[in-house]
């Protein structure tokens, strides 16, 4: 179980507005920009952000990356990947629909001389361009948070930004660890894959509301399917946790499945 020590009590570490759905997202469509901005920089201080150094070497060295490749981060949040690659040499645009967290990753971005560049974009409406020579999607960046509607048709967009030889690495929350340690208050809906739970997050002054998240979880099996439909090649699926980045096989004991995959060289996007 991914530790969650922080502003957002919840397991995955997604999180939603008081009005209070149970169940489905309904007529929600944008529910997570409201928790963003509520949350601010307090998203930073969540456990489950602790470990982005880590999870960036793991993917340099799994996906073969070197600067000064181009990486689009999908969902980039603050933009905590973004920077690390930014950091280390790489061309990066992180993309996300929270004006909040793009605000924060440009101001980090800028007090530290950084190029990269960060764009206000819905996943839903993503048209990136396939010249990236890797694509990330990490800690349901978009993919995982669109109520089990949207994710085949986003999954594709995501992977029609990777160039020919290009890498995709994307995480998202697992359905059997989800149902495995459901707890109280939870449920999971097997026709979507959608996770609802009710939170109490803390904002950067201490204050907390109650939101509603709603996690879309998948199976490997469902992973390696979007890829394969998108005309990728799965490199691997790994069980992972934020911070503990590897290549071990899923159990159902892991928390979260770590997606590598890679377009064959002269084939363009489907
Ligand atoms: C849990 S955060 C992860 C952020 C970042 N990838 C990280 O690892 O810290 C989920 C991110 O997905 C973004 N997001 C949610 N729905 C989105 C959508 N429809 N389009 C674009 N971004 C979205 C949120 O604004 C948030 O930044």
């Amino acid at each position: 179980m991914p530790a969650n020590e922080g502003p957002v009590q919840t397991r995955s570490g997604a999180a939603v507005p008081e009005r209070r759905h149970t169940g489905r997202v309904t007529e929600h469509d944008r529910w997570f920009e409201e928790i963003a901005e509520f949350l601010g920089p307090a998203y930073l201080r969540n456990a489950f952000t602790k470990g982005t150094e880590q999870e960036v070497d793991h993917l340099i060295g799994a996906l073969g990356l070197h600067p000064p490749m181009r990486v689009l981060d999908v969902g980039c949040g603050p933009g905590r990947h973004s920077l690390a690659l930014a950091r280390r040499g790489f061309d990066v645009v992180g993309v996300d629909q929270s004006e909040e967290f793009l605000r924060l990753a440009r101001d980090a971005a800028a007090a530290e001389g950084l190029t990269c560049t960060f764009e206000q974009v819905d996943v839903r409406d993503l048209r990136a361009g396939a010249g990236h020579d890797a694509v990330l999607c990490l800690c349901q960046g978009g993919f995982g948070l669109l109520g089990g509607r949207d994710e085949t048709d986003v999954f594709a967009r995501i992977a029609a930004a990777v160039a020919p030889g290009g890498r995709l690495a994307v995480s998202a929350f697992s359905a059997a660890f989800a149902v495995r340690f459901l707890e109280e208050g939870e449920t999971f809906d097997p026709a979507t894959g959608v996770l609802h739970e009710i939170s109490v997050v803390r904002g950067p002054t201490g204050d907390e509301r109650e939101f509603d998240l709603w996690t879309t979880c998948f199976t490997g099996r469902e992973l390696e399917l979007l890829a394969r439909a998108s005309g990728l090649v799965v490199q691997s699926i790994a069980g992972v946790a934020p911070g503990r980045y590897g290549s071990d096989p899923p159990t159902v004991d892991h928390p979260e499945l770590l997606l590598l995959a890679r377009r064959p060289e002269g084939l363009p996007a489907r």
